[in-house]
């Protein structure tokens, strides 16, 4: 242990180190990038692009009938009706069901053949198609929306930055070993590092939003080609679902598909930039330096870059996400076995944006930053220790500085 807590040290004079690095890459980002708020594109589009930005909003807030594919069973009937806080492309406090068993060594146990946990919250009425938590479920897990602020960003960080930040056996005994998410992709086939979602389950936005279609509304597509309804039948399925799979179909006019739109729309959403101009500089500053030393940046590192893009707007652009995307398992874990990842762990979330968000933690358990920070356990023991050795002005400054992002 004495030796876990030295090497942790030393990472966190490291991390020190790159903060003074880091602020100055603050500095240029505040000088170089043109503040935008919640919501809006990148700055710099082109024409073409913010066509497509402008079209993938409006798929993004579409809400679908019955008639159009929604359902049966379904979670929201539009993408903007769960991701809409500060501004549409946010979040919101609505939590979502995954339910599954434990065997008789605790292990996970899908509650059918096909190994998916979800169950859908509302139903097109009358159908007989709305899945039902069977009563042998013993793990209920919930889980809220990830805003999508800056997500464009985050997908075109290479495979290899992430691999890089990985330790999983924790050969640095620093106590933290994140694992990257091995996963393959629907949409190209090919084996990539997943980033999004609570269990970084998808690599892509373009897979992530076919999968949200088909999850969250019930509208199969050609990557997620069938519904899915936990418990109910095909010839059932067949019954409550008269419409042709997939059902998003290429708009005649423009030959896109709703998710070539909502990829579009996501992948352009400018980040949340850090509030600027506050009045307690000193004490953010301060806790910046806190959060180093706590050891909160061995996983919310504050930086990554994205790789060489032909598009300039992707091309080595400094991401300010606080977070390296990896697996972790921080004691909070839902109990739910997810492409990759394993029961305990989830993935670090990004910082950026925290000031415009709550509740916190991936079940929405926490209602205050505060308690989000003292609720990390497990790899992130040594740093909450650290907070716990914090005097109350270190401690108000950490939270200061949280508050700035
Ligand atoms: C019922 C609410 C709901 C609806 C409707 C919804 N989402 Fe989500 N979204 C969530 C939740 C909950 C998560 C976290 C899911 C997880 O990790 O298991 C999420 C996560 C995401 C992420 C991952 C973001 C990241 O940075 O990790 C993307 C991308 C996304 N949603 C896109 C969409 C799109 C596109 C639509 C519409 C087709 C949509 N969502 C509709 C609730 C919703
Ligand atoms: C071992 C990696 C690790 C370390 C170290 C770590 N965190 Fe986290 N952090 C996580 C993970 C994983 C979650 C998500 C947990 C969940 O949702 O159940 C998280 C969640 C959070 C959240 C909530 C974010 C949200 O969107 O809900 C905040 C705030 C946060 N961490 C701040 C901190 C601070 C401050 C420190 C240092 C005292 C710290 N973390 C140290 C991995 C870590």
């Amino acid at each position: 242990m004495r030796q876990m807590v030295a090497i942790h040290r030393f990472r966190v004079a490291v991390g020190v180190c790159a903060l003074i690095f880091t602020t100055a890459l603050f500095t240029s980002i505040t000088a170089t990038q043109r503040v935008a708020p919640p919501g809006d594109p990148l700055p710099g589009l082109t024409v073409a692009e913010f066509e497509a930005f402008r079209l993938g909003l409006d798929d993004f807030l579409e809400v679908e009938s019955a008639e159009e594919g929604l359902g049966p069973a379904f979670n929201g009937p539009s993408c903007a009706a769960c991701h809409n806080v500060p501004a549409i492309g946010g979040m919101s406090p609505i939590a979502e069901v995954r339910a599954a068993k434990r065997g008789p060594a605790g292990e996970f146990v899908a509650l059918d053949s096909s190994g998916e946990t979800l169950f859908h919250l509302f139903s097109i009425p009358n159908h007989g198609c709305q899945p039902v938590i069977p009563d042998d479920a013993t793990v209920i897990a919930r889980r809220i929306p990830i805003p999508l602020f800056g997500a464009g960003l985050v997908e075109a960080i290479p495979d290899e930055t992430i691999l890089a930040l990985e330790d999983p056996f924790d050969r640095n005994r620093d106590g933290v070993s994140g694992r990257a998410a091995i996963v393959r992709d629907l949409g190209t086939g090919a084996t990539r590092v997943g980033r999004f979602g609570w269990k970084a389950q998808h690599a892509t936005l373009l897979t992530f939003g076919a999968d949200a279609y088909r999850n969250e509304m019930g509208i199969t597509n050609e990557i997620f080609p069938l519904e899915l309804a936990i418990g109910i039948s095909s010839a059932q399925m067949r019954r409550c679902d008269p419409i042709p799979d997939p059902e998003d179909r290429r708009d005649p006019r423009t030959r896109l598909r709703g998710i070539d739109n909502f990829e579009s729309f996501m992948r352009l959403l400018a980040p949340v930039a850090k509030l600027a101009g506050s009045t307690n500089i000193a004490d953010v500053a301060a806790g910046e330096v806190a959060f180093h030393a706590a050891g909160c940046a061995v996983c919310h590192v504050p930086v990554l870059m994205t790789g060489p893009s032909v598009n300039p707007l992707f091309d080595r652009k400094l991401v300010p996400l606080f977070s390296d995307l990896l697996l972790h398992d921080v004691g909070t874990g839902d109990g739910i076995v997810q492409a990759s990842a394993q029961a305990g762990e989830i993935r670090t979330p990004a910082l950026w944006g925290l000031r415009l968000r709550r509740p916190f933690l991936h079940d929405g358990s926490a209602a205050t930053i505060d308690e989000a920070v003292r609720r990390h356990a497990g790899e992130a023991l040594l740093a909450r220790r650290g907070v716990e050795r914090m005097t109350p002005q270190a401690y108000r400054q950490l939270l200061a500085f949280l508050k700035s992002l």
